[in-house]
């Protein structure tokens, strides 16, 4: 190995290690791109989404060697104690150290009053409340060791202005934004726990169940005072505002050009 390519590989070994969950495309990848481009090394973990994790992580490996790697699993192992654990060791062994987790992937379609079922409830909790949880319990001795953070994703609509028809969703992302002020309390002064409340910075794919009809889109962006929908930059923007705010914990900050001041709860 050359001299500079040595150099390189020592300070990479010393930088800051950041999982984000969820992070293959859209909002997360976004927050992958940031972290990388300020010199983390990035964990890319995804359930459905290998190609893109894969094509993410090499693209960021030819710019910087062995800085980012890719884990796949479905949240649901954290409903079994081995497989939590397993996947807890996975992640601490992909580089030796975790300084920063993320919570960010999550399920979100409408569950309409009087059609609201088991397995909905099961999924919407799982990815939005449950599994960030039970995921920062299992890395806690990990995060403690680093002095590290936890940043959750959030929505303005858990707290206070529900999404209409979203109710399930709501209740589960306000369960998440009560564990980031619980565990904020729990895991000082050694881990700092945070979380960005988007409001709608990057609309769901038009051929999902996630999508939102064209009528309520309009509404939405006619709410909101900086007239536009954000960008996942934006909220990228924040998260490492937040991994670096060495004295902020248990704050929650809304990334929605303003929305949650006009929002009356509701569709608009
Ligand atoms: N989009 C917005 O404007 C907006 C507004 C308010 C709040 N938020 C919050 O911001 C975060 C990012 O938003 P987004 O729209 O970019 O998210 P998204 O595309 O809806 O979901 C992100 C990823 O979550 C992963 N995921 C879902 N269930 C999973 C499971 N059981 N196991 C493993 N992975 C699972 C999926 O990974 P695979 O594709 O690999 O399966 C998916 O790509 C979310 O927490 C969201 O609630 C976003």
């Amino acid at each position: 190995m050359n001299e500079t390519a040595s150099n390189a590989n020592v300070t990479n070994q010393l930088a800051p290690v950041m999982l984000v969950t969820g992070s293959a495309k859209r909002i997360g990848a976004a927050i992958i791109h940031a972290a990388h481009n300020q010199g983390y090394r990035v964990i890319i973990h995804c359930n459905y989404s290998e190609h893109e994790a894969n094509a993410l992580a090499d693209m960021l490996n030819r710019s910087r060697n062995n800085s980012a790697a890719v884990i796949i699993a479905n949240l649901a192992i954290v409903n079994n104690d081995m497989d939590l654990r397993r996947f807890a060791t996975q992640i601490f062994a992909t580089f030796g150290q975790l300084d920063v987790l993320v919570h960010n992937a999550s399920r979100f379609y409408p569950t309409p009053f009087g059609h609201i079922n088991h397995a909905q409830w099961d999924e919407l909790f799982l990815s939005n409340a449950k599994a960030p949880l039970l995921l920062s319990q299992a890395l806690m001795p990990h995060l403690k060791a680093q002095h590290g953070c936890i940043i959750s994703l959030l929505d303005i609509h858990a707290d206070n202005k529900p999404f209409s028809s979203y109710t399930v969703y709501n209740m589960a992302k306000a369960a998440h934004r009560m564990m980031v002020q619980s565990l904020a309390l729990e895991m000082a002064p050694y881990v700092r726990v945070n979380g960005v409340a988007p409001g709608v910075n990057i609309l769901p794919e038009a051929d999902s169940d996630q999508a939102i009809d064209p009528v309520q889109q309009q509404n939405i962006i006619d709410s909101i005072p900086m007239q536009r929908v954000g960008t996942p930059d934006d909220i990228a923007h924040s998260v490492l505002y937040l991994a670096q705010a060495d004295y902020v914990t248990g704050e929650i900050i809304s990334v929605d050009g303003g929305r949650s001041l006009t929002l009356a709860g509701g569709n608009r």
